[in-house]
């Protein structure tokens, strides 16, 4: 029987058909409307009835194989098969052995209502997920006029390397509320050196303010160009990303979007809950600051521990001088 080796010399790891299957199933991933974030809050059972419906059938060899795989190797690497895309999961984290469906609370334990969050707010609002050092915005995007806006899903191209994913678009009560890390992918610096930039800010009048707040006339002519009334600005070497289109880089030197955090709405009782997250899995944690490629390197314990099933929303100051 012919099997399937990872490298010469290595022990068997698969069958031929176990091969065939994991290439009909990655083809299936890539063009059948595999839906990351079902997979995150369904876990396996999504896969397993994504592969039912899009292979040529699961007999009980593969049905185990597939098990086999989702427990064995992690939920990250089944994850890895998507191009361009990553299912970042905490490892080495004892705690943690997937990222856990969190509530966003204020800091009396009371449920954030999405409906009360402000559009196109200048303050720095943030809050700790997966880990307790993880830093992650919360915005609720608008227009010029400060109405809020329904923001829809959208294909992110990752500079680095031109893969894509898709980015899911908007949550509450008018899709107009995104997440995103809040850690830059240029060399990792954080809030409030990295913070978000409303209509009024991204204006030609921005390229003269005073330090930290500039922006480059670059950033501003790529935002118009975007169509992103509001960007986040990273005021360490000048990386723009924008909110709009899944945190797409605008300008560099960053050569990556922030990772997305996805967000669910219960419309019933306007909570907001953090899910998971998407995008590509580096974070700045190689050596003398330069990213790995590695998220199971990059994710570890140095970010803190699991936040469990509620984190904190908190506002920081207002980074701008005017
Ligand atoms: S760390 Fe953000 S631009 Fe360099």
């Amino acid at each position: 029987m012919l099997s399937f080796h990872w490298k010469k010399g290595d022990k068997k790891v698969m069958e031929w058909d176990q091969l065939r299957f994991v290439r009909e199933l990655t083809i299936a991933i890539r063009t059948k409307n595999f839906d990351p974030r079902e997979f995150i809050r369904k876990g396996d059972s999504y896969l397993f009835n994504f592969a039912e419906k899009n292979t040529s059938g699961l007999d009980e060899g593969r049905r185990n194989f597939l098990k086999a795989m989702v427990i064995g190797v992690g939920v990250a690497t089944v994850a890895g098969i998507v191009p361009g895309l990553r299912v970042l999961v905490p490892p080495n984290v004892s705690a943690v052995s997937a990222f856990p469906k969190s509530l966003l609370v204020d800091s009396s334990g009371n449920p954030i209502k999405a409906s009360s969050l402000p559009v196109n707010s200048p303050i720095i609002t943030i809050y700790y997920y997966p880990l307790s050092g993880e830093p992650n915005f919360l915005l609720n995007l608008g227009d010029s006029s400060g109405k809020p806006v329904s923001v829809p899903s959208y294909t992110v191209t990752v500079p680095q390397t031109g893969d894509k994913y898709t980015w899911p678009g908007g949550v509450g009560p008018n899709k107009s509320i995104v997440s995103y890390s809040a850690i830059c992918q240029h060399l990792g610096c954080k809030p409030p050196f990295i913070h978000f930039y409303p209509p009024k800010y991204v204006t030609p009048s921005q390229i003269n303010a005073p330090e930290p707040d500039t922006l480059t006339a670059q950033a501003i002519a790529n935002a118009k160009a975007a169509n992103a009334p509001t960007i986040i600005h990273c005021d360490c070497h000048g990386s723009t990303y924008d909110p709009y289109h899944g945190a797409q880089p605008l300008t560099g030197p960053t050569q990556r979007p922030l990772p997305t955090t996805i967000l669910e709405w219960d419309s019933s009782t306007d909570y907001l809950y953090a899910l998971g997250s998407l995008g590509v899995g580096i974070y700045p944690e190689g050596a003398n600051g330069v990213p790995s490629k590695d998220p199971t390197v990059d994710l570890s314990s140095s970010f803190g521990s699991s936040v469990g099933d509620k984190t904190e929303v908190s506002d920081s100051e207002n980074p701008f001088s005017s």
